[in-house]
């Protein structure tokens, strides 16, 4: 490895691998993919046992620490991301300054960026205990900020965080209550959220993963890096590929009309593909899909939802393109995103809403994976190398010259 590392280094030779197809950027002991076999280990723990006996913080604590935590470290830490989940009082102002009509996405990049402005006690990046409060600090206030974006494009007031309730149940109030109005939270819909977080929290060095080491490589502080990451992760290839699911089963609208978007799917020169389906690393069943198919089940039967529509559909479109051979020869299957958006919807999450969710329960495996960066001895600044194909050297021609 030495060796080859010092052939690179002497800048003779370098690969060309557009989309980092074979090209491992980092270490990293946080999360494990299979993607043949179709396992995801998140610190060596199946992804099934995580979503069927943890909640969201023990899985968190996990992916931040390396262990699941015990009983009193699972209640400390409870407590710890319970006690920052309110936001400073002038980022209330911030939100204020963008439209109402804004994409709740691009108000969480704005809102998570500037929050170096707002907490400098935690943005020394060579200092762990920094590190450690702004690592706490994204995990609980990212539900507040999400709620509040979506608020803020209702027109209604911000609900502030209870601290008497669950990370789950606490962002579920914050999205559905008034202070004119109690709400009740749901305990099957508070898990099936928990859930849909877990399976959210961590997957190694996808795009925008890569994106908050990329950026955290030249020393950029926590909130920069998870904005970056954010930003990302709003593309229809990654995390906006939920929102995309439920427009494309809305344009589908019937089971009938399923072939004519197979046949669209499969045509070369047209650039529709079918959203939720394809992965760059799963070649067989994507693992968290299937639990989240499991819990679409769940949440439709508690609220009392039966024949939903779009859940018929998106089933019959997975059973036709499972036995298609164009989706067979390549291996695609439905990935996390082809029922999350059915199950979003249910719960009365608006579409816009659906990618902040990612987010939301992404923040946890960007930031370890941000400070498993800073800690790796190994770790340089981020600098990949390009094949020039521009012009050589030319003389400069005086612009009166110029044809
Ligand atoms: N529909 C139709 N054809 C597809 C699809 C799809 N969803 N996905 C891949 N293909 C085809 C490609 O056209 C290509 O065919 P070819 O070999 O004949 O040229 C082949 O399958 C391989 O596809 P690539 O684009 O090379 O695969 P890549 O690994 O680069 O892309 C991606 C993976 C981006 C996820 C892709 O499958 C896709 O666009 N899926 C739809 C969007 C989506 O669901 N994204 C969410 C990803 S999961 C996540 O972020 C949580």
């Amino acid at each position: 490895v030495a060796d080859i590392r010092s052939l690179y280094a002497s800048q003779d030779i370098f690969t060309y691998d557009p989309g980092y197809m074979s090209t491992g950027s980092c270490k990293s002991a946080i999360t494990y993919i299979d993607g043949d076999a179709g396992v995801l280990l998140h610190r060596g723990y199946a992804i099934a046992d995580l979503a069927e006996n943890c909640s969201f913080l023990e899985v968190a604590y996990a992916i931040l620490k390396g262990e699941l935590p015990n009983q009193a470290q699972k209640e400390k830490f409870e407590f710890d991301i319970t006690r920052h989940s309110m936001l400073n009082e002038q980022i209330n102002f911030f939100f204020r300054g963008f439209r109402r009509d804004s994409h709740p996405m691009a108000v969480l990049c704005g809102v998570v960026g500037a929050m170096a402005a707002f907490y400098h006690d935690s943005i020394d990046i060579n200092d762990p205990h920094h590190r450690m409060v702004a690592s706490y600090r994204l995990v609980a206030k990212m539900p507040t900020i999400v709620a509040w974006a979506y608020k803020y494009s209702l027109g209604q007031p911000f609900m502030y965080p209870q601290n008497k309730l669950s990370y789950a149940e606490n962002f579920l109030h914050m999205m559905f209550a008034t202070p004119c109005e109690e709400y009740k939270v749901s305990p099957v819909l508070a898990r099936a959220m928990d859930r849909i977080l877990i399976l959210h929290a961590d997957h190694e060095q996808n795009a925008s993963t890569s994106t908050v080491r990329l950026a955290g490589s030249s020393g950029a502080n926590p909130f920069a890096c998870i904005a970056a990451g954010i930003a990302s992760l709003w593309g229809p290839a990654h995390g906006g590929a939920n929102e995309a699911v439920l427009q494309m089963l809305h344009e589908i609208g019937s089971v009938d009309r399923i072939p004519e978007y197979i046949k669209k799917a499969k045509d070369k020169d047209d650039p529709f593909r079918l959203m939720g389906f394809g992965h760059r690393v799963y070649k067989n069943y994507d693992p968290r899909a299937k639990i989240m198919a499991q819990t679409c089940h769940e949440v439709l039967n508690e609220l009392g939802v039966h024949d939903e529509p779009l859940l018929k559909l998106a089933m019959e479109l997975e059973r036709i393109a499972l036995e298609d051979e164009y989706f067979v020869s390549r291996k695609l299957f439905p990935n996390v995103d082809f029922y999350s958006g059915i199950i979003f919807r249910a719960m009365g999450i608006p579409t816009q809403v659906f990618t902040c969710l990612f987010a939301l329960a992404r923040t946890v495996g960007w930031i370890a994976q941000w400070n498993e960066m800073l800690t790796d001895p190994d770790q340089k600044i981020g600098r990949p190398r390009q094949l020039y194909i521009g012009s050589p050297y030319r003389e400069f021609v005086p612009l009166n010259k110029r044809a």
